[in-house]
């Protein structure tokens, strides 16, 4: 089974809370046209950690990263932010966090320089600190002549870094980044996750959403998956995978003569332990496919295939992914989730974009 949501869930061992949200509800409208984007949602992110925020277009991240970040009200529900309470004290927890939004409209007539001094004076630091920053963070994200050009001449990756400076330049104890390598190339995504360990590994908590399984598989320490308004699995990915138990594993022996045979075998491997499901693929000179309970399972088949005269000649391993977690706990993959609401939106755009 799937950790499940973590409703009263108390931070990691070791590690403080350093964000709890409870029982969050948002709607957007009113009456029969209101849509329900949070839906009791939960959330603890422990103090220090890469924290991902794993779900489908429109399952309500922007929504609560919004609410974290006090750009948004709740309609019911808790923010805090190192134990200090968001809803009541939002200015104090707007100096520990940098918010990097999905969308930013940058100024096109400023160089990546100036936007940045001027973000400096909106924080009010000084200007030996705020020059001294900016040399920081160039230096981070490797910014290069360009910082010095037009913004409107940047390309997505450039705008990107040069969000995730302003972010940064306060040097907030929390960052918060929404979907931040969405539409990026590959360089510059790697970048961007790059910066986002090193950050962490000194000390930075940071919280990202992302629809890209393989970006949160990729980089968070521990995860929540929301789904429609709600948490629907916690913990570090590998344990959400294991928890799904059952490595997929195709394995084969030498080609059967005949079906008769290859159902023979398929009895015989079903009857061992740690084997869940065999089945036997007929389009390729009746290979097995098999799922089972782990890679001792898999050595003690091979014995007993080699005592069976049957020795395994081709055997490939895969481990369940993030997206079998999402499947198990929804009855639908990611990118079927992602399909239907883009579907129900229409633009073309957008359906290209969740296509990967
Ligand atoms: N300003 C808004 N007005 C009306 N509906 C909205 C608005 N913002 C978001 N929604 C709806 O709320 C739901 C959650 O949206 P959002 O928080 O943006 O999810 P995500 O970031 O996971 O894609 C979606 O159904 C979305 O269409
Ligand atoms: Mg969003």
């Amino acid at each position: 089974m799937v950790e499940q949501a973590h409703s009263g869930a108390s931070p990691l061992p070791g590690s403080e809370a350093l964000i709890q949200l409870r029982d969050l509800h948002r709607s957007y409208g009113r009456g029969d046209r209101a849509v329900r984007a949070l839906d009791g949602l939960d959330l603890t992110v422990p103090s220090g950690c890469l924290y991902g925020l794993l779900g489908p277009n429109g399952a309500g991240k922007t929504t609560a990263l919004r609410i974290l970040c006090t750009l948004l009200a709740p309609d019911r529900g808790t923010v805090q932010v190192a134990g200090i309470d968001a809803l009541a004290e939002p200015r104090a927890v707007r100096r520990l966090l940098g918010y990097v939004a999905q969308e930013v409209a940058i100024d096109k007539i400023l160089t990546g320089r100036e936007l940045l001094q001027l973000q400096g004076d909106l924080y009010h630091l000084d200007r030996s600190k705020r020059e001294r920053r900016i040399a920081e963070l160039e230096e981070l994200l490797g910014m290069g002549d360009w910082i010095d050009r037009r913004c409107g001449s940047y390309s997505g990756g450039m705008r990107r870094r040069l969000d995730l400076a302003s972010g940064l330049l306060h040097s907030p104890r929390l960052l918060v980044l929404d979907e931040p390598t969405v539409g990026l190339d590959i360089e510059s995504r790697s970048v961007i996750w790059q910066v986002l360990r090193q950050l962490c590994s000194s000390g930075t908590t940071v919280l990202l959403s992302s629809h890209y399984l393989e970006e949160v598989d990729a980089l968070a320490d521990r995860l929540a998956i929301i789904d429609a308004g709600k948490v629907i699995a916690e913990g570090s990915p590998a344990t959400l995978k294991q928890a799904l138990g059952g490595d997929r594993v195709t394995l084969r022996v030498r080609e059967f003569s005949d079906a008769a045979e290859a159902a023979r075998v398929q009895t015989l491997l079903q009857a061992c332990q740690g084997v869940r499901q065999v089945v036997v693929n007929q389009a390729q000179g009746f290979s097995l496919n098999l799922v089972v309970d782990d890679q001792n399972v898999v050595e003690r088949l091979r014995r007993q295939l080699a005592e069976a005269e049957l020795p395994v000649f081709a055997l490939a391993q895969s481990r369940p992914s993030l997206d079998d977690v999402y499947l198990q706990a929804t009855g639908r993959t990611l990118m079927d989730a992602e399909l239907a609401v883009a579907g129900s939106r229409d633009p073309k755009a957008e359906r290209k974009q969740n296509m990967r």
